[in-house]
């Protein structure tokens, strides 16, 4: 089963019971004259043509609200969240854009099965991969076959659709035996893992499967079953990979992973994702590589003070410095900043907590006591850095800049209080704030976003006097 076929099979079931209804009312509609008799199939028993059209429309209308089954073209088309796609079709995630696409298969298999079931053959309905439109087609078979003349050799095959129409009763427990595969998400997460894992699957198969992943593991329990079965260690490993894309998405798996997920951060430690990250980040990628491989790296970090030491250790503010000083990376810059800030103030708000209440884990708190944070960004010129950024145009990379300089603030100020340029830029932000801030004021925001930014230039000026 192909990932984008996992849509469907969630929603399976409850198409499948509709079908079950359906069918049993069209059933019933058909044999009404005889309405102890409730099996399917019927060939004498045959209505006119005309109701049956009618009914044909009203089942595709219901067929079409209800389930929402994509109708592939031989074009590429987007599908949208929640569609499902009949089986056979084909589905690409589009590299560009990052949606789903789907199309027709080149051999039209699709087609071709239902060219099959019209010459007679059996429906298989042991497989898994059958969808609305399979029972759509075996329904529209029914039909044509009450059409056909009642001929000797037609016999043979109706007994052969009487072995697929069957009453209604046994239909239906043979369904709630298929059970329609609903799989857990631990036997997803492995199928997934074992695609992505496999040398046979093509890189775009590779892609799909790190993108499917990424959603289950957001789910605590989902992630830490990632482990159980080494599959985190694939995705690891995956950053190694020559091909781009396939270290953005698996940044991307182990950004969602990481995420406020100590026993994950902890295997990830162990298994070498922090140097592989750092990796990634020092060398040259695309933008979209990094961001995700940032994410992934802040993901790690966070509230995990051994993963901040060893960061410091393996050269990562040298890392991070090298990746703000690039062109074009500005988006970088101002996540970099962000997450320096982040880690200044956990730091900081750990040990406050700690001198506050008796409550925190004493080894967590020697834990954050190791990690030099400050000093090793006062020696690696981040008093600098983090200044000239204040020259970026967005007012919202300028917000996240000054919260940092604030952070910094004890550490850096003999540095800021002599940086001629750093003073000149908050006096030309101090006015053009103070020009929004009345702007916002006169249209009623008295607490508005300018001029918060200004209480931080006006405190960070008050400061450094
Ligand atoms: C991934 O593939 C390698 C080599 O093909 C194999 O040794 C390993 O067991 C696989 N890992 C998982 C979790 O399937
Ligand atoms: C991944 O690459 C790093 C160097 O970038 C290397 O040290 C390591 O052995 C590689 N790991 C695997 C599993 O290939």
């Amino acid at each position: 089963m192909t990932p984008q076929s996992l849509s469907l099979s969630r929603i399976a079931p409850f198409g499948m019971l509709l079908w079950l209804l359906m069918a049993f009312c069209f059933t019933f509609c058909l044999s009404h004259q005889n309405p102890n008799e409730f099996a399917l199939t019927n060939l004498e028993k045959s209505s006119t043509k005309e109701p049956e059209k009618k009914e044909t429309k009203a089942e595709e209308e219901m067929d079409a609200k209800d389930l929402e089954v994509f109708q592939p073209t031989h074009e590429w088309q987007a599908l949208q969240p929640g569609q499902a796609v009949p089986a056979g079709s084909h589905v690409r995630l589009n590299l560009q854009t990052g949606a789903r696409e789907v199309k027709l298969q080149e051999e039209d298999k699709f087609q071709s099965n239902l060219k099959g079931l019209k010459k007679g053959k059996r429906l298989d309905i042991n497989t898994n991969t059958y969808t609305s439109q399979d029972l759509k087609s075996a329904l529209a078979k029914f039909k044509e076959g009450a059409q056909t003349e009642s001929s000797k050799e037609d016999e043979a095959r109706q007994a052969e659709v009487k072995q697929l129409f069957r009453p209604i009763e046994e239909l239906k427990k043979e369904f709630g035996e298929l059970n329609v595969v609903i799989e857990t998400d631990m036997q997803i997460m492995v199928r997934l893992i074992n695609k992505f894992n496999s040398s046979s699957s093509s890189l775009e198969e590779k892609i799909a499967a790190l993108f499917d992943l990424e959603y289950y593991v957001h789910q605590m329990d989902n992630a830490q079953d990632l482990l159980s079965f080494g599959g985190l260690q694939v995705v690891i490993n995956g950053l190694n990979s020559t091909e781009p894309l396939v270290k953005e998405y698996a940044a991307f798996v182990l950004g969602a992973a990481f995420s406020s997920n100590p026993k994950v951060q902890v295997e990830a430690i162990e298994g070498g994702a922090l140097q592989k990250l750092l990796v990634i980040l020092a060398t040259e990628q695309p933008l979209t590589a990094k961001k995700k491989v940032l994410f992934a790296l802040c993901s790690l970090l966070r509230h995990f003070p051994y993963a901040q030491q060893q960061f410091l250790k393996l050269g990562g503010l040298q890392v991070l410095k090298g990746l703000v000083q690039e062109k074009n990376m500005e988006v970088l810059a101002v996540r970099v900043v962000t997450l320096l800030y982040d880690l200044v103030t956990e730091k900081k708000f750990a040990e406050q907590e700690a001198e506050l209440t008796q409550d925190v884990s004493p080894e967590k708190l020697q834990q954050y006591r190791q990690v030099h944070l400050l000093p090793g960004l006062q020696e690696q010129g981040w008093c600098e850095i983090t200044a000239h950024l204040l020259a970026l145009p967005e007012h919202d990379a300028r917000e996240k800049v000054l919260q940092t300089l604030g952070a910094l603030l004890a550490t850096c100020q003999d540095h800021y209080r002599q940086d001629p340029q750093l003073s000149r830029t908050l006096a030309s932000l101090q006015a053009e704030y103070q020009a929004l801030a009345t702007l916002e004021l006169q249209e009623g925001e008295d607490e508005g976003y300018f001029r918060e930014l200004l209480g931080s230039i006006d405190s960070l000026l008050r400061e450094l006097r």
